[in-house]
């Protein structure tokens, strides 16, 4: 049997009530039945977003889950603690919707972090209000954001996220960068004819301020169903056209990591290209999503899903309910399936599901 994760037996300092066994020998991680083991742990703390990307939801938005469907902070954190230290997850992400929409974050970020195994924390967000934010975040023992921004022109980005935001993304990333949330990335998804053509001046921003850029490959996860493969700008397209204007180099070292990098110019400065679509990565995937209604999702692309809610508001055990996330990651399938003719698009759009 493989082991991953901590092997001594230790409770102690688990916040409030919380009495875990930690992960021992005869315990299991979460292993896939294609040898993958999931370690990295998504956690959707809402599906309400506000702003209205248009390759992520409608201007009008989208039916938000119902509060009573929606885990409390001590559900939350039950099952956060589940995964450290009886799972063997090490890195614990943050996403949404919109995380920040969640005014418990900080006491979240801080409950996680002081798990006995001391996890990674992140956060992916669209940075409104993260000036506000960056440093209490800090302080209650967050590491890193991503940060999505898809360009740096105030016009494109209105037209894309349907609201004229752009400085206060701008000043949310400067503040994380002063919090030392570092190193500080960008994702950013190019729309043909509307972004594609700011991309080397937003990778120029990008480095002057010490961020780091990644371009995603736009997925077939849009509430709407209007993804097209012909609109997509592909991992190849992105890298020729930042090549107009920079000399890329590709890095070695992928691992699990679905980035591809690039030293720019000679460096120090990197570049991300992440071909979800067109250079998968599964085979490599660590990742295992919880949505904020308490299902667990073993792929973005999953059309099952493990409800843990219902375990747990019905005084489902700890052991209980690591089984049934072992159960539900073994079902893992290899791959996300998107360039087979018969793929068929999650019911769950990205923004109740998290990056
Ligand atoms: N394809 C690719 N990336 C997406 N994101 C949201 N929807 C899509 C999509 N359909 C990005 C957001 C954010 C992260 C969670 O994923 O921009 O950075
Ligand atoms: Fe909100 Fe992210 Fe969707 Fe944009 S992509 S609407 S920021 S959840």
């Amino acid at each position: 049997m493989t082991v991953v994760g901590p092997t001594k037996a230790d409770a102690a300092g688990l916040p409030g009530t919380l009495k875990i066994a930690r992960m021992d020998s005869t315990q299991q991680g979460l292993i896939d039945q294609h040898g993958r083991v999931a370690t990295d742990l998504r956690v959707s703390l809402t599906d309400r977003c506000n702003l209205r990307c248009e390759y992520c939801m409608p201007a009008e938005g989208l039916d938000w889950l119902p509060s009573d469907e929606t885990l409390t902070d001590v559900e939350l954190i039950r099952l956060i603690a589940i995964a450290v230290e009886m799972l063997g997850v090490r890195d614990v992400r943050f996403t949404g919707g919109e995380p920040l929409l969640r005014r418990s974050l900080p006491k979240i970020v801080a409950e996680t972090k002081a798990l006995p195994s001391r996890p990674r924390t992140a956060m992916t967000s669209n940075g409104l209000g993260l000036k506000h934010m960056a440093k209490d975040l800090a302080e209650a023992g967050l590491d890193r954001v991503n940060i999505s921004l898809d360009t740096i022109n105030r016009e494109s980005f209105a037209k894309i996220t349907r609201r004229d935001r752009l400085p206060d993304v701008v000043e949310g990333l400067a503040a994380a960068r002063e919090a030392g949330l570092k190193p500080v990335k960008i994702n950013a998804v190019l729309l043909r004819g509307i972004n594609d053509g700011d991309a080397p001046e937003l990778l120029r921003w990008c480095m002057d301020n010490d961020y780091e850029l990644r371009f995603i490959e736009q997925m077939p996860l849009d509430a709407q169903h209007n993804w097209n493969r012909d609109a997509m700008v592909t991992a190849g397209e992105t890298l020729s056209l930042l090549g107009e204007s920079f000399t890329l180099t590709q890095m070695d070292g992928r691992g699990s990591a679905p980035a591809e990098k690039f030293l720019i110019d000679g460096g120090p400065h990197t570049v991300g290209i992440i071909g979800s679509v067109t250079r998968p990565f599964c085979g490599d995937c660590n990742r295992v999503r919880l949505t904020a209604d308490g299902q667990i999702r073993n792929c973005l692309f999953a059309r099952d899903e493990s409800d843990l809610r219902t375990a747990l508001r019905t005084g489902a055990s700890d052991e209980l309910i690591a089984e049934r996330w072992r159960t539900a990651i073994w079902a893992k399938l290899p791959g996300h399936g998107i360039n087979d003719p018969a793929f068929l698009q999650p019911t769950r759009p990205m923004s109740a599901i998290g990056g």
